[in-house]
C-alpha cells in the first residue's frame, strides 16, 4: 500500500523510471473523479495513453512501452507523405485541451510486411525525438506477458472519441473508456474468415461494436486480477462498417510482436531494457520485483480509424442506462 506513494515520490522527484503498467494517480487514495458511472476516463486511469497528432489535429493512438517509444500501429502512417517532423505526440493527459506534454518524433517504422488488404502484421514505432520524463500522468504500459494467462481478468479500451479530424469542434477531447471481452479467435473466424493469427477479436459485452474507423492505433489493456498490473495485449486495428451489429473490434495481436519490437527498438539506438543513468541511483524500491519485461515509456501517434472507438462509446453510452 505503501507502494503507489513511492512511485509518486520517486517519480515526482526524480523523474526516473518507473515500473510498467501501474497507475499511481487512479489506484491511490486520491481520485479527481470528474464523471461518476460514465465512461469517460478518470484522470489517470490510463497514463500510457497517448494523441498522436499531425499538425493540431488528433488522428490515431498509441501506448507509451518505454521512454523513447510510442506503439501504434502500421495504417496510420500508410501515407508516405507524413513526416515525422509533423507528428506531435500528447502524452499526460486525459483531456487533450490540458494535455502536459507534447513530444516530437524522430522516426516512423512501420512493419515492413504490413499489408493493406488483409490489415496483417498492422504494428509501427515511433521513435520519440526526445525521451518522455514519467510521472504519475505518464507511466509505460507493460507488453504482454508470457505466458498469457488462459484469461485476463479485466480488459479496456479508451481513446479520444473524434468523429471528424477535420472539424476540431466535432473532437471530444475527453479520453472516453470501453470495457472489452476478448473473443475466442475461431469464434471469431466464423465472422471474419479472413483473420489472420496476429489478430485478436474483442468485443463490448453482448453489443459487438461496428467497425467505423476508431481510434486505431490505441491500447487493448488487460490486468490478470483487480490491484494487478496492466498489460497490452492488442493494438486498435480495424473492424466492419460502423453500425453493423455482431461485429467485433479487430486488434493486433501483441504477444507475437513483442520480439520485434525489443529488435527494433535495439537497432534503433534506443533499447527497451536500458534504464536513464539517474535511474540507477534509486533501487530504492524495497520488496517490489522488477519483473517482467516491462518496457519504459513511449509515445505513438496515429489516425485514420477515426470512428471504431466513437462507434464503440456512443453505443456504450447508451447502453449504459
Ligand atoms: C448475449 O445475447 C444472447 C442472445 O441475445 C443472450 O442469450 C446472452 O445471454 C447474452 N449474454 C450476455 C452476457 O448478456
Ligand atoms: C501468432 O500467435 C498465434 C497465436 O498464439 C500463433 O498461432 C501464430 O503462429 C503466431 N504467429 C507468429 C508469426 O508468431
Ligand atoms: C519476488 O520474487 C520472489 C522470487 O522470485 C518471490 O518469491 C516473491 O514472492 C516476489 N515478490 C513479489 C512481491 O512479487
Amino acid at each position: 500500500m505503501i507502494l503507489p506513494s513511492i512511485l509518486l515520490l520517486v517519480a515526482h522527484t526524480l523523474g526516473a523510471n518507473i515500473e510498467c503498467g501501474v497507475r499511481p494517480l487512479y489506484d491511490g487514495k486520491i481520485r479527481y473523479s470528474r464523471i461518476i458511472g460514465g465512461q469517460e476516463a478518470e484522470v489517470g486511469e490510463f497514463p500510457w495513453q497517448v494523441s498522436i497528432q499531425e499538425k493540431g489535429h488528433h488522428f490515431c493512438g498509441g501506448s507509451i512501452i518505454s521512454e523513447w517509444w510510442i506503439l501504434t500501429v502500421a495504417h496510420c502512417f500508410y501515407s508516405d507523405e507524413i513526416s515525422p517532423l509533423d507528428l506531435i505526440v500528447i502524452a499526460g493527459s486525459s483531456d487533450l485541451t490540458t494535455a502536459s506534454m507534447e513530444i516530437q518524433v524522430a522516426n516512423i517504422i512501420r512493419h515492413k510486411n504490413f499489408q493493406r488488404l488483409t490489415m496483417d502484421n498492422d504494428i509501427a514505432l515511433l521513435k520519440l525525438a526526445t525521451p518522455i520524463y514519467f510521472n504519475d500522468m505518464t507511466v509505460p504500459i507493460c507488453l504482454p506477458l508470457h505466458p498469457t494467462p488462459p484469461s485476463w481478468h479485466e480488459c479496456w479500451v479508451a481513446g479520444w472519441g473524434v468523429t471528424n479530424s477535420d472539424d476540431k469542434r466535432s473532437m471530444k477531447t475527453d479520453l472516453m473508456k470501453a470495457p472489452m471481452h476478448i473473443i475466442d479467435w475461431k469464434e471469431c473466424t466464423k465472422v471474419f474468415p479472413k483473420l489472420t493469427t496476429n489478430m485478436l477479436c474483442a468485443s463490448y459485452g453482448n453489443e459487438s461494436y461496428d467497425a467505423c474507423q476508431g481510434d486505431s492505433g490505441g491500447p487493448l489493456v488487460c490486468n490478470t486480477e483487480p490491484g494487478n498490473k496492466w498489460y497490452q495485449v492488442g493494438i486498435i486495428s480495424w473492424g466492419r462498417s460502423c453500425g453493423k451489429r455482431g461485429s467485433p473490434g479487430i486488434y493486433t495481436l501483441l504477444s507475437n510482436y513483442t520480439l520485434w519490437i525489443e529488435k527494433i527498438a535495439q537497432i534503433e539506438g534506443k533499447p527497451l531494457d536500458a534504464k536513464p543513468k539517474r535511474a540507477a541511483v534509486k533501487k530504492k524500491m524495497r520488496g517490489r520485483n522488477q519483473s517482467s519485461k516491462c518496457p519504459a515509456l513511449g509515445y505513438p501517434q496515429s489516425w485514420l480509424l477515426s470512428c471504431l472507438l466513437p462507434c464503440v462509446l456512443l453505443r456504450a453510452l447508451s447502453n449504459w442506462e
